[in-house]
């Protein structure tokens, strides 16, 4: 069921990239952004909250370090008809560090246990539990301790856990730097497989071509991906091809698959704007489609300035304009 995961991402992975994901990899389990518990009991919870029913699996991930706010806001994901819940003990931003979760959550594995516990005593067995996290903080580089942590969590109830293979360093480097710089290990999280047999493991970081991913797949339960979702979305629609090889409605022309994709996201688009969705956050996910075939440079350059007049028929001509040259002359631009 986790083979195939979309990463969550601040600003990236909301209802409609989701929904997008979806049509690219029908397989492929989705998470939200992080939402943290404050946001949740004291905010708009349905804006968070809602999602489109086709984006199931589905997995809300939450930040926090509360026990009892994670345990209500566990119920309230289990209310929405969500998956599984996720905690988030992997971001190492200043911001996330001073509210006492993500990354830093990681020197207190007691303390994250209490808050896998709280969720799952609240679920049981309605949803997965999940922590994401990475392989240790601050350049510690201290394997013993990341299985003190994954036995800690396993042991309070924790039906999986995502890793970031590498350390998150909370001084000095900014959350960006965070996903790129610390070296990655994947051994580590192996061997962590190979300790944890009967916890499910999903590796994440770096992964960006289906070779990489097999030989991942062939160590762990599952790849998470981030990034590529938004440089090379088609990237998903390969690995659905790799993974789920008996998949449906496959073409064998990728232009034309991709084409396809487009045509099927468009109505939901419109419906989108009659509730009055902003044209950037439903076109965005489009732009990245046709990188690595000839013209992408171009399509994102007109979609973008299409997108920027904020004329929706303005955009959909010019995308239905592609649609038609390509099955009258079979080019794209
Ligand atoms: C723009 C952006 C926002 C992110 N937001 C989150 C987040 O909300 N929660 C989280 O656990 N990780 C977040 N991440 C980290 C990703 O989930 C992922 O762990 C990281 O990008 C490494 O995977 P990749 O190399 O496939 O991109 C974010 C990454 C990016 C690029």
């Amino acid at each position: 069921m986790h083979t195939l995961c979309l990463a969550p991402m601040l600003d990236w992975t909301d209802t409609h990239f989701r929904y997008f994901i979806r049509l690219l990899a029908p397989h492929c389990f989705l998470y939200t952004e992080m939402v943290t518990t404050g946001a949740l009991l004291r905010g708009d919870a349905h804006r968070f909250l809602s999602y489109h029913p086709q984006e199931h699996p589905l997995a809300l991930q939450l930040g926090g370090s509360d026990p009892a706010a994670l345990r209500d806001c566990a119920q309230m994901a289990r209310d929405y008809g969500y998956d599984e819940i996720n905690l988030n003990v992997g971001c190492p931003s200043d911001r996330v560090q001073r509210g006492r979760f993500g990354a830093c959550l990681m020197k207190e594995p007691n303390l994250v246990a209490d808050c896998v516990a709280a969720m799952k005593e609240q679920v049981g067995g309605a949803m997965f539990v999940s922590v994401k996290c990475r392989l240790g903080v601050d350049n510690q580089q201290d394997f013993s301790f990341l299985e003190r942590f994954i036995e800690a969590i396993q042991q309070a109830g924790c039906d999986h856990v995502i890793i970031h293979a590498r350390e998150a360093w909370l001084k000095g480097l900014n959350p960006k730097e965070n996903r790129d710089i610390p070296p990655l290990n994947y051994p580590w999280v192996y061997q962590l497989k190979t300790l944890f047999p009967a916890l499910k493991m999903i590796i994440n970081g770096g992964i960006r071509t289906i070779e990489d991913a097999a030989i991942h797949l062939s160590h762990v339960d599952g790849v998470m991906i981030g990034r590529p979702a938004y440089e090379n979305a088609f990237f998903f629609r390969a690995c659905e091809r790799a993974f789920f090889p008996s998949s449906d409605f496959y073409d064998e022309n990728i232009m034309t698959e991709r084409l396809a994709i487009i045509s099927a996201y468009l109505p939901y688009v419109e419906a989108q704007r009659i509730e009055g969705v902003r044209l950037p956050r439903l076109l965005r996910p489009l732009l990245s489609l046709f990188n690595g075939v000839s013209g992408s440079k171009q399509w994102r350059r007109m979609l973008t300035a299409a997108i920027q007049q904020g004329d929706d028929k303005a955009c959909f001509s010019l995308i239905q304009e592609h649609i038609k040259k390509f099955t009258i002359s079979g080019e794209f631009l």
